[in-house]
């Protein structure tokens, strides 16, 4: 593993992932001869690294850059700048931001993404025998149908599916099922990350336990990590051992969740948290309104880009940009006041 670049390291355990100043710029084309005016910066020098065995949650408003970060991970779209160190289970570390189309194919089945919907996400045409089996087959590791078809069955298994249900179709599963077919899908390979994006924001909250309650115990089972994404702050505390807070392509902030939701030290993640629910009736709602867009990644504002809807703003928010601190043991973030300020977090009592 390369030395790591920058204070968001966090070097307790075993690094399996580490994000460095990432990049992922779209250029904005106009005209017949589409010449570039500009760039949509959804990613843009994003740096943190991933614990093997940890979930990290990754939260923000919605175009704050998750999915494209996430995307930019599993190398499903190129990124513009920066690297992505990933250890492989050899013990080797490659950068998956550069690797040379040739050698991303050998190492694609170590890593997975996971998207919110779970019927376009599967093919309505296969079997969940030929859903499930695609990636044993296509990254080579079973050969004879015998062994496929015993290997699918032992995954259905172990994602609480029924095998008889080998030959059916995904219309014939509810939401959750499909769902844990998409999972049996990406642990198929034996992969050791997986990229969850909003893997159960579409389901009913009993349905969503459930899974939760089913990546958890693959995690333990598997030696999983995972790369947590949704808009959903209870179900990212619930799951995370890290949360990062996103806005407009950057970390904004990056801690422990119980250090992060108590004691929250940017004030985009104490309007976020704001927001949690409370199941509590003594425990006073009081939501921060968040006036004002969420700024445009094409044309951010100036300082620090959260300065126009922030209601501690300074002069200095609108002129210069925060640096990034460790505010307190393994807590960062970037605002001018992180240290002064007496934010809200959310106790434990809720
Ligand atoms: N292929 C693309 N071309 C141009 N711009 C894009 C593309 N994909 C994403 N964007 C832009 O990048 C920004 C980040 O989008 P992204 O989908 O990553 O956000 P997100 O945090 O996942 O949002 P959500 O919570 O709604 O899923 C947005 O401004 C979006 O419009
Ligand atoms: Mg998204």
């Amino acid at each position: 593993m390369p030395e790591p670049a920058q204070a968001a390291n966090d070097e307790s355990g075993d690094i399996l992932l580490e994000v460095r100043n990432l990049k992922k710029y779209f250029p904005i084309e106009k005209g017949f001869f589409r010449s570039v005016q500009g760039y949509v910066k959804a990613v843009d020098d994003v740096s943190f690294t991933i614990r093997e065995g940890e979930t990290f949650g990754l939260v923000g408003e919605s175009g704050s850059g998750k999915t494209t970060l996430g995307r930019c991970i599993v190398r499903a779209i190129e990124s513009t700048d920066g690297q992505i160190f990933f250890r492989l289970p050899d013990g080797e570390s490659v950068d998956l931001a550069s690797l040379e189309k040739s050698d991303l194919r050998n190492v694609r089945k170590y890593f997975h993404m996971i998207f919110q919907d779970p019927y376009s996400s599967l093919d309505p045409r296969m079997s969940v025998l030929e859903i499930i089996a695609e990636p044993i087959r296509n990254n080579k590791l079973l050969s004879e149908s015998r062994q496929i078809q015993d290997r699918v069955r032992e995954l259905m298994d172990k994602v609480g599916l029924d095998i008889q249900h080998l030959n059916r179709y995904p219309h014939a599963f509810s939401g959750g099922q499909r769902q844990r077919i998409g999972i049996a899908r990406s642990l198929a390979p034996s992969p050791s990350l997986i990229v969850c994006d909003e893997a159960v924001s579409a389901l009913d909250v009993s349905i969503q336990a459930q899974i939760l309650n089913l990546l958890e115990d693959l995690q333990e089972e598997f030696n999983l990590t995972f790369l947590f994404i949704a808009h959903d702050l209870s179900v990212v505390e619930h799951i995370s051992d890290r949360v990062g807070v996103m806005y407009v392509g950057k970390l904004v902030e990056l801690a422990d969740t119980e250090s992060l939701f108590s004691n929250p030290r940017h004030p985009y993640s104490e309007a976020l948290l704001s927001a949690v629910p409370t199941t509590d009736p003594e425990v006073k709602m009081d939501r921060i309104i968040l006036t004002g867009e969420v700024a445009n990644p094409a044309d951010p504002p100036s300082g620090c880009y959260f300065h126009p809807r922030c209601r501690y703003a300074q002069d200095i928010c609108a002129q210069e940009t925060p640096p990034w601190k460790e505010i307190s043991a393994r807590h960062f973030a970037a605002c001018h006041f992180a240290e002064e300020l007496e934010l809200r977090g959310v106790g434990p009592e809720r």
